[in-house]
């Protein structure tokens, strides 16, 4: 079936990987100077956000990943066994020249060695033991009105314990002992904290303009969903799961419903939205109903790409209620046949003597059964 080996094709893609990243990376853009004309005002607000996976096997082993994505769109790839950035989309260069990347790319071996290094001396200094990992994500949204709101998060095995607030570094509420000591340390470092305001001030969000403008023609791009339904697994006897496939849209945000006529029906659950390899986007909208009340229901679709024009979608039950319906009556004709026989065989028993010798003893039985029973 067309829906199910869609839906499950989109399934099985891996999600992008959320593990890898490349945070601290804004902390050396400082050096490059922006070009700051031709950076157009945003026509989409964007979201810059870089993440950093460093992973402390032991005093000696230790490893620095990272990615940066704009929105949902993961557009750089920073390994560690890389001194270069990866470019994942055509226009991921945006506004900086070929200078500006070849130094930024310089910069962020030297980090990563130093960050490394910084690591494991902080390790031995607070007596921490390995294995253990840090993720850093960081980076700015714009908003609209020409602001942009930034930030910078560190966690810990997995748990947030540092943050940067406007102007100095911030531990987390619950965050281990070590952590405000650490916080003070960094927070004596003038120097770098203003270059960080001024990295997430100015630098991301005017990266962020010039990224947007230069990817315009990918990230504004609309694309109409397709959309199909189908039943899934029976939830229960006498149940229907009826599912909407909306497939193959961009952008990703969409509003799907299970209707009956204007009505929104509350049952409807929605799964998670999940990437095509073509960069586009695959819902699957279910609702349980009892089987005599799926007639009369429509799955609504609204997206920027319609132009206000929602896709319905009518539940055309005739399929499934046909087969129920010829279970049914293929049911009630083998119960006929079967109470026939068994009347005639009863009956046959009672007015002829010897047919009773000739039948075999289950059916004998069976008689016996009958007549005591509470029929
Ligand atoms: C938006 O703000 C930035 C800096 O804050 C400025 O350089 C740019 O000219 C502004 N753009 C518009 C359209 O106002
Ligand atoms: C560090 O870990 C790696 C693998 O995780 C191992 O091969 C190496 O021997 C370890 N080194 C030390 C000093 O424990
Ligand atoms: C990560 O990169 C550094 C520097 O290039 C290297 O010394 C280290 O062995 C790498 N780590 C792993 C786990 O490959
Ligand atoms: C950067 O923005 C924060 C608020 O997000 C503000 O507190 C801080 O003063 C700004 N710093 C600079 C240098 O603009």
């Amino acid at each position: 079936m067309r829906g199910a080996a869609r839906a499950g094709g989109a399934g099985d893609r891996a999600r992008p990987p959320v593990r890898s990243a490349c945070g601290w990376w804004l902390l050396v853009v400082w050096s490059l100077r922006l070009a700051s004309g031709g950076l157009c005002a945003p026509r989409t607000r964007g979201r810059l956000q870089c993440l950093q996976v460093s992973v402390f096997a032991n005093r000696s082993r230790a490893r620095t990943d990272g990615l940066a994505r704009l929105g949902e769109l993961q557009v750089y790839g920073w390994r560690n066994g890389s001194d270069s950035i990866r470019f994942l989309k055509p226009w991921a260069r945006g506004p900086f020249g070929e200078g500006q990347w070849d130094e930024l790319q310089r910069l962020l071996s030297v980090y990563r060695g130093s960050f490394t290094r910084d690591m494991h001396e902080f390790v031995k200094m607070l007596r921490l033991a390995y294995p253990f990992e840090i993720q850093v994500s960081a980076g700015c949204e714009l908003r609209p009105g020409n602001t942009s709101e930034s930030f910078f998060h560190a966690a810990f095995q997995g748990k947030e314990i540092m943050s940067f607030q406007g102007t100095v570094w911030v531990p987390a509420p619950d965050a281990p002992y070590w952590v405000g000591r650490a916080a003070k340390e960094l927070n004596q470092d003038q120097g770098t904290r203003k270059t960080l305001q001024w990295l997430l001030n100015d630098t991301c969000p005017q990266f962020v303009r010039g990224l947007l403008e230069a990817g315009k023609s990918e990230l504004e791009k609309q694309v109409r969903p397709e959309v199909w339904l189908s039943t899934g697994p029976t939830p229960g006897p006498g149940r229907l799961l009826l599912v909407c496939h909306v497939s193959g849209f961009h952008p990703k945000p969409v509003w799907v419903m299970w209707m009956r006529g204007e009505q929104e029906q509350r049952g409807t659950q929605q799964g998670d939205i999940l990437p095509h390899a073509d960069e586009t986007w695959y819902l699957r909208v279910t609702l349980d109903v009892a089987a005599w009340e799926a007639a009369g229901l429509s799955c609504r679709v609204r997206h920027s790409s319609l132009g206000g024009q929602d896709i319905i979608i009518h539940w055309e039950g005739s399929h499934s209620s046909m087969w129920l319906m010829l279970v049914a009556l293929l049911g009630s004709l083998l119960m006929i046949g079967c109470l026939a026989l068994w009347y005639r065989r009863r009956r046959s028993l009672n007015t002829t003597g010897d047919l009773h010798i000739v039948l075999d003893p289950i059916s004998d039985l069976l008689n016996k059964k009958w007549e005591w029973g509470p029929l």
